[in-house]
């Protein structure tokens, strides 16, 4: 039986990274889609000998696929020292305790004795950068990568699309929702992030195509070979809607290319063997008040986001949306 269900309102991992727990990594451990493209990128793209960075190690399952692919050192680099021991222990455990190298520190506190030949990593959120990526990454490149290294992934991109569904709509309103690890509290988290609406955040949940009342499109893209992206942005896209129906939010996703040939993409519902991810689900961005849709209307998000700069959790970054609905029915009603 599947634990998940579509349309089904999930606590955003992604907000309280500093206290992910077993449970959470025992999610991601066993995301078949997530699992299976990083262990073929990685075994494509390690050379042997490879001087490899792993960063954000967490049980250390990135840096074992390195040490099989022959690097010759790999420096797991993470904040969360409990995650960390177990890492070290899973390496030793498979024989690598002498190439893995387990640093629990913040990465950008981190100044290694070499420049790696690889960066590996996966901090991506369901929205694409809400784990800070295009900052971390752009850090880690700039000090701890040799001339010529790779970073793994090498690209991200994050599309939006409106969506339908009053399901979650429901569950935003009443407050329904569901949770991984009993850590994880979505008023605990509100009041955390000094907010007082259920709408002011995004949420974790599975969206199927079926919801859609446009195609998606591409908002945000990141080259994470090139120099630094910003972190703070505000991005405008508009969809002409092919179906009629009561847009209630947006769906965001990502497609990473983590090395050549090898695309993550975590669009798709279906559940099944690989073919959605349950560790990331989607980014479902609330509207509080829904608009009414009719076909061939024009729909506007603005998308910002907002670094927060905040020592005590320093993944922190806010987003803020919001939408308008342009009828063209008045246009359409002109005779041809
Ligand atoms: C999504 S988990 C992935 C863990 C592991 N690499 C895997 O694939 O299963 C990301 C991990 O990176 C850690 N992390 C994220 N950003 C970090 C940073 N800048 N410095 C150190 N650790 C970081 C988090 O604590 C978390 O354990």
């Amino acid at each position: 039986m599947q634990p998940y269900q579509r349309e089904q309102l999930w606590f955003p991992c992604s907000l309280d990274i500093l206290a992910w727990d077993d449970s959470f990594h025992a999610l991601m451990l066993g995301d078949q889609m997530r699992m299976k493209a990083y262990e073929a990128a990685i075994k494509t793209a390690v050379k042997p000998g490879d001087i490899v960075v792993d960063l954000g190690t967490g049980t250390g399952i990135l840096a074992r696929w390195a040490c099989e692919a022959g690097a010759r050192r790999v420096y797991g680099i993470e904040c969360n020292a409990k995650i960390l021991d177990r890492a070290g222990i899973e390496l030793a455990r498979f024989g690598y305790g002498e190439r893995f190298i387990g640093i629990n520190a913040l990465s950008y506190a981190v100044a290694l004795p070499e420049r790696a030949d690889m960066i590996i990593s996966e901090i991506i959120g369901n929205l694409g950068d809400n784990e800070d990526c295009a900052r971390i990454l752009g850090d880690a490149r700039r000090r701890m990568l040799a001339p010529g290294g790779r970073m793994l992934p090498q690209q991200l991109a994050t599309y939006l699309v409106p969506v339908s569904s009053m399901r979650l709509h429901r569950q935003v309103t009443d407050g329904v929702c569901h949770s991984v690890s009993r850590a994880q509290n979505i008023s605990t988290l509100l009041g955390a992030l000094g907010l007082n609406s259920p709408f002011d955040i995004y949420y974790d949940a599975i969206l199927p195509r079926s919801t859609y009342l446009s195609p998606p499109q591409p908002a945000r893209r990141f080259d994470f070979d090139q120099d630094s992206h910003a972190t703070d942005y505000t991005l405008s896209l508009r969809f002409t809607a092919s179906a009629a129906g009561t847009l209630t939010g947006f769906k965001g996703y990502f497609v990473a290319e983590l090395c050549d040939g090898i695309v993550l993409d975590i669009e798709g519902s279906d559940h099944g063997d690989g073919r959605y991810s349950d560790s990331w689900k989607h980014a479902y961005l609330p509207l509080r008040q829904p608009l009414a849709v009719n076909k061939g209307d024009v729909i506007e998000v603005t998308l910002s986001r907002r670094a927060q700069n905040d020592t005590d959790s320093p993944f922190s970054c806010r987003y803020h949306w919001q939408a308008t609905v342009r009828s063209t029915q008045s246009v359409e009603r002109v005779p041809a």
